[in-house]
């Protein structure tokens, strides 16, 4: 008898008990707490009544189960329902500030306020989420620093800001953020220099800032996995060095309208890399297209449009089999294109116009927009001669357009006359020289077959 009635007692309270788990509130009070004053800080008028914040209801407990009525999307919990793990709010154009108790929610994996209208500056407690891992504020309004003390999350591995107003410096010391791979904060009015980078970074995208200074090693060293730099639309200059394109897991570069001079590439290493598309559009880079592209076996889409590139296209450009798109539009570049081009079986599509390429007819899809006018060109090289050293394999342009005539330094000889391929240095004489120092540089002067006469000279 009296087990049983044991039994039945036990029973009661085990049935009582889980309908007050039920009943009762599970979720920290840290975290209600937090998720009241986030809601609070957001606009009444801005909270559709069918959003996701319209249902936070704190007469129940955000966590408990089910959750048909109240707090019906927005956030996730913990499995023993104890911890607030993701809030991931609904693109309902919300409108306030982001509250600094945010960082109660210490158990926040993902926090994602994306596509709404929060503003203001984003709260320096938020480092206190030590736990998160995916942190994105993208498209809204928030304007102010960067906070420095967003590189306290060790275990962030995406972090989006892009499309804010949120302007200064990146913070000195992110390459502290030991496992962040994606990072981006495009579309802002960020200012200065890059500072060294995360070495675990895969995705870079700063596009459409503010950001200056040249592209050191120093920012990129170690980042072994970096595969797509998005930096275009900013402010960088200086040089492109050798290093940047060897970065060995590189596959996508953007860094067109920038005001880049100067682009140096070497051969990569055992001709092994992963590089797909380069975008150097709308800098400032002098200098020949730089032939060591070609050796890059994947390279399948390049521009270096509207640059101030002079000399000649690269035949290697035309064999290259992977290449599928090429735009060297609106540069300097004399001679005649690659007359792989315009092989039936060759399908590259892109633009060679707006140059001073010689037989670019514009029946070829390839050479549209038509060529400069010969005035624009001749003054293109119309600059003073510098002196250089000469290579001995290296072929002179003389003069450009319809005029041209070449000069070949061959075997200790220089020839001129008649139509030689192009490689690399291109000249312009005045006429043909004779003696080594007589040769000039790239910012050659313009000359045209009438005061040239074709000769061969011993040096
Ligand atoms: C790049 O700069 C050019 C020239 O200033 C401009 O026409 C073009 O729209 C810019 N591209 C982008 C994506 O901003």
């Amino acid at each position: 008898m009296l087990p049983c009635i044991l039994l039945v007692l036990l029973s009661c309270f085990i049935l009582f008990s889980t309908e007050d788990l039920v009943a009762v509130a599970l979720t920290s009070p840290q975290d209600i707490s937090a998720l009241k004053a986030f809601k609070a800080s957001v606009k009444p008028s801005s909270i559709p009544p069918w959003s996701c914040l319209a249902s936070w209801d704190f007469t129940t407990d955000p966590c408990a189960f089910p959750r048909r009525t109240h707090f019906t999307c927005g956030i996730t919990c913990s499995p023993d329902s104890t911890r607030i793990t993701q809030l991931t709010l609904d693109p309902a154009s919300y409108s306030g500030q982001l509250t600094p108790l945010i960082s109660q929610l210490t158990g926040l994996t993902i926090l994602d306020l994306a596509d709404n209208s929060f503003y203001g500056p984003i709260p320096s407690s938020i480092s206190s989420l030590v736990n998160l891992q995916t942190l994105t504020l993208r498209s809204n309004s928030f304007s102010g620093a960067v906070p420095n003390s967003i590189t306290n999350l060790k275990s962030l591995q995406s972090l989006d800001f892009s499309h804010n107003y949120l302007s200064g410096y990146l913070p000195e010391t992110m390459d502290s953020m030991s496992s962040l791979r994606r990072l981006d904060l495009s579309y802002n009015k960020l200012t200065g220099p890059l500072p060294k980078l995360p070495y675990s970074l895969l995705e870079l995208a700063l596009k459409a800032n503010s950001l200056s200074g040249s592209l050191s090693k120093s920012s990129f060293d170690r980042l072994t996995q970096l595969e797509v730099v998005e930096l275009s639309e900013n402010s960088f200059t200086g040089t492109l060095e050798p290093w940047f394109f060897l970065l060995p897991a590189l596959q996508q570069v953007d860094l067109s309208n920038n005001s880049l001079a100067r682009v140096e590439i070497s051969k990569p290493s055992n001709a092994n890399s992963d590089l797909v598309a380069v975008d150097l559009g709308f800098n400032k880079i002098e200098g020949n297209a730089p032939l060591q592209f070609a050796d890059y076996p994947l390279l399948s889409s390049l521009s270096l449009r509207y640059n101030r590139l002079r000399g000649t296209i690269p035949l290697e450009y035309g064999r290259k089999k992977s290449l599928r798109r090429l735009f060297l539009d609106g540069n300097f570049l004399i001679g005649k294109p690659p007359p792989a081009f315009f092989a039936s079986d060759k399908s590259v599509s892109g633009s060679l116009g707006d140059n001073c390429l010689q037989a670019c007819p514009g029946s070829f899809q390839l050479c549209i927009p038509s060529q400069k006018p010969s005035s624009v060109c001749k003054q293109a090289y119309g600059g003073k001669p510098r002196e250089k050293s000469l290579n001995a394999a290296a072929l002179f342009w003389y003069g450009v357009a319809e005029s041209a005539v070449a000069c070949r330094w061959s075997g200790g000889q220089l020839e001129c006359g008649g139509s030689f391929v192009l490689a690399s240095d291109i000249f312009c004489l005045s006429s043909c020289p004779k003696s080594k120092h007589d040769i000039p540089t790239a910012d050659s002067i313009w000359c045209s077959s009438e005061n040239s006469s074709p000769s061969t000279t011993r040096l």
